[in-house]
């Protein structure tokens, strides 16, 4: 394959094909990250880290829906010095960037973890503001244009590196938060992540989370993700954006693209295939662009705005 027709830089990430690991799947371990990059994909995000140990919610925590699974795992992870040496095995393991997911309950806290997380080799933290279940973090924050552009500013602040804000959905207008975080200093906006949502039991007649509320993955929010990024895209017109919502094929990853995705991350399509969804996303997508005579990923980005 060809690697110049696929590659990609995004704020100075450098991918050898714009496809990443979304936050969330396969992200605890090196090891598992690693099994991620060898199935093809460009770049991997870790599971989201915050400053202590988080054991999340009871189970269950994961349901099946009709297009897509809800999940409400409760942002369970080891906290960030425990995390650090994932990250430093990741170094020595990976040859594709690893960006590490963090959350925190005040602009310090994510500034703290982001620092840590850089200290022990990340090469960009992307921020968790849009978590839609876990109460004083995630979405809490990045649904409050003010809150989020302070925990940007911190964060910019304390490192070096790129910084990816990864956007809610369940707002108004996402233009709004888009704004506040690029204009606070992010450097990519990832969009989007998951749609507030829950399921209820006809039998039991109980909501079937154990935290009755979870967010929506998988094909069912791809239009609606697709529709993020064509707006955030249009208000926003030189900020990379990261596409993320339901993507499953290489036909998915070229409609974000055309929206104004740089590159796409792939998250729930990993449990319904495996690892290697990468490889078959991106050999679709040079399929595509060969067939359509483009000499590089990049030229597709933003055509669905041409008037
Ligand atoms: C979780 O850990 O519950 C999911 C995190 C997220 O949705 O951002």
């Amino acid at each position: 394959m060809e690697n110049n027709l696929l590659s990609t830089n995004v704020a100075g990430l450098q991918l050898e094909n714009p496809t990443i690991l979304a936050s969330g799947v396969l992200g605890y371990s090196a090891e598992s990250l690693n099994r991620v990059a060898k199935g093809g994909a460009g770049g991997v995000v870790t599971k989201s880290i915050g400053i202590e140990p988080r054991v999340g919610y009871p189970n269950p925590t994961v349901v099946q829906a009709e297009a897509g699974i809800i999940n409400a795992m409760g942002l369970p992870n080891p906290g960030i010095d425990v995390y650090a040496q994932e990250i430093k095995f990741c170094k020595t393991l990976l040859r594709v960037p690893v960006i590490v997911s963090v959350f925190g309950y005040s602009a310090d806290e994510y500034a703290t973890v982001a620092k840590k997380a850089v200290a022990a080799g990340a090469d960009a933290v992307e921020l968790n503001v849009s978590c839609p279940h876990v109460q004083f973090t995630g979405a809490e924050i990045g649904q409050n244009p003010k809150h989020l552009a302070e925990v940007v500013e911190k964060v910019k602040a304390a490192i070096g590196k790129p910084i990816l804000v990864k956007l809610s959905p369940n707002v108004a207008d996402i233009t709004v938060t888009a704004r506040a975080a690029v204009e606070a200093g992010a450097d990519v906006l990832t969009a989007v992540n998951t749609l507030k949502a829950m399921a209820i039991d006809s039998e039991t007649m109980r909501p079937i989370l154990s935290n009755l509320k979870g967010g929506l993955s998988g094909p069912a929010v791809k239009p609606v993700a697709l529709r993020c990024v064509y707006d955030v895209r249009e208000a926003l017109p030189d900020v990379p954006i990261i596409g993320c919502g339901g993507i499953t094929d290489w036909k998915d990853a070229v409609e974000f693209m055309l929206a104004g995705a740089s590159a796409v991350q792939v998250g729930t399509a990993i449990g319904l295939e495996n690892p290697e969804v990468f490889q078959t996303i991106t050999k679709g997508v040079e399929v595509y662009l060969r067939k359509k005579n483009y000499r590089s990923v990049k030229e597709i980005v933003n055509l669905a705005h041409r008037s």
